[in-house]
């Protein structure tokens, strides 16, 4: 998938801070220092747009960014900050679970969420708590398996199907420093979106 550009549009600290949907939106959300950043400069194709860094803890707030596709199809990213991260201050970190779970709840227009976990940690007990949550209020759901490259390559696949088991959503494993994945995660975001692929794209395969 080519994105022809992609704009960091703004950080808000709830829903009420965004400004109205315009576009097909997608969240995504994860453990803190999964990858949720990393993953959004490698599918976007740019180094920076998202801030990324070793330090948990990177994200704060509801970024949006917003993608112009092969076909001028937009396309709304929303980077949320990591949960499970225990050196922030109380404070923040009560806030955080509301602001995450207030934007999934509350935001119109969101067609799907991206949910984050390191391939080698599997599913843990927020994650089945997110997934629960997202089924009860009717929100579709993607599992993307990162960090495939801290795998080795015959174990990659094995990982993703098991984690396509325990969450009962399809995985896909993916890598932000390898690009592995890249396609067939940009076609299941895609599906999500409800955004047809572009003629030249669908010609190729
Ligand atoms: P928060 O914003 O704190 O919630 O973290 P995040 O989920 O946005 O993680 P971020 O993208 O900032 O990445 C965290 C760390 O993991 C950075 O040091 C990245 O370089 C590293 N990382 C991200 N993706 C990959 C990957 O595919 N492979 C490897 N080996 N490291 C990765
Ligand atoms: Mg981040």
């Amino acid at each position: 998938m080519d994105v022809l550009e992609a704009e960091f549009l703004m950080t808000a600290v709830n829903v009420a801070g965004l400004p109205p949907p315009l576009f097909a939106e997608l969240a995504f959300a994860g453990r803190s220092n999964v990858g949720k950043s990393s993953l959004i400069n490698s599918l976007a194709q740019r180094k920076k747009l998202a801030r990324t860094s070793s330090t948990p803890g990177c994200t704060r707030g509801l970024n949006l960014f917003r993608l112009t596709l092969r076909g001028d199809a937009k396309l709304d990213f929303v980077d949320l900050p990591g949960y499970g991260f225990a050196q922030r201050s109380k404070t923040e970190r009560l806030s955080w679970g509301p602001m995450i779970e207030g934007f999934l709840k509350q935001r119109v227009g969101l067609r799907g969420v991206v949910l984050l976990v390191d391939i080698r940690r599997g599913l843990e007990d927020e994650e089945h708590e997110l997934l629960e949550f997202l089924a009860h209020i009717g929100q579709r759901a993607l599992v993307v398996a990162t960090k495939t490259d801290r795998l080795p390559a015959n174990k990659r696949k094995p990982a993703g199907m098991a984690l396509t088991k325990a969450s009962g959503v399809s995985a896909i494993p993916f890598s932000a420093h390898t690009g592995d994945g890249r396609d067939e995660l940009w076609r299941a975001l895609l599906r999500m979106a409800a955004i047809g692929q572009p003629a030249a794209t669908a010609v190729k395969q």
